[in-house]
């Protein structure tokens, strides 16, 4: 970073924007397999948290990757790439008051830590969505594990590039075993306290 270049500060704070929306801001981070049901538990839990007249905000994997992070592939330094910047958007947001729900592989602990170190760790919960390779390529709602399996897409997290499981994950849902509905009260109850101001 260039030594030149100074942080400034705000006169509205992160806290007067917490207080006037009458609600915390936090990321809500959903990391699992392509075709996991990140996207789809996070749109859902943004509907819940909307109606309740809280700010939202959902970043998602394809599309994020179709603007800001078009230039980055899928390698390991893409993805890492890809991952600090969006920690660093989240971080804007949740400064903006917002619950901030992203939906990203985030395949690799070491790039999930540094988001959550970027963001802070009181702003950060993670929700591993659990389901197995078999599952989510059976689904292949986008047809992209059989291009994986042609070898039309390389580095496929699951299929050719690694994916870590969380070993301590804040939230645990599993979309084989339990409902979008079981899985959206799961992660409620976990997150219930945390929106509230203290
Ligand atoms: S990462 O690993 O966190 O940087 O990936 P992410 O930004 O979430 O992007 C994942 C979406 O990109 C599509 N896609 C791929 N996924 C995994 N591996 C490869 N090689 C790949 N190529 C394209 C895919 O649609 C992912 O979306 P989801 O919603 O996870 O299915």
């Amino acid at each position: 970073m260039n030594k030149n270049v100074i942080q400034q500060d705000y006169n509205v704070t992160v806290h007067d924007r917490r207080v006037q929306n009458n609600h915390n801001s936090l990321l809500i981070w959903f990391t699992g397999l392509s075709g996991s049901g990140k996207s789809t538990l996070a749109n859902q839990l943004e509907v819940h948290l909307h109606k309740e007249n809280l700010k939202t905000y959902v970043l998602d994997g394809d599309n994020i990757r179709r603007g800001l992070n078009t230039d980055l592939d899928f390698t390991p330094e893409g993805r890492k790439e890809n991952l600090r910047r969006i920690a660093e958007t989240a971080k804007l947001f949740i400064d903006a008051g917002v619950v901030t729900l992203a939906a990203f592989i985030s395949p690799l602990e070491k790039d999930r830590n540094k988001i959550k170190e970027i963001v802070g760790k009181d702003n950060f919960i993670e929700v591993y969505v659990e389901a197995s390779v078999s599952a989510c390529e059976e689904r292949d709602v986008k047809g992209l594990y059989q291009k994986a399996r042609n070898g039309e897409i390389k580095n496929f997290t699951g299929i050719s590039a690694p994916y870590e499981a969380p070993t301590n994950p804040d939230v645990l849902v599993n979309s084989e075993k339990e409902s979008i509905a079981e899985c959206i009260q799961i992660i409620m109850d976990k997150i219930k306290t945390k929106l509230q101001l203290p």
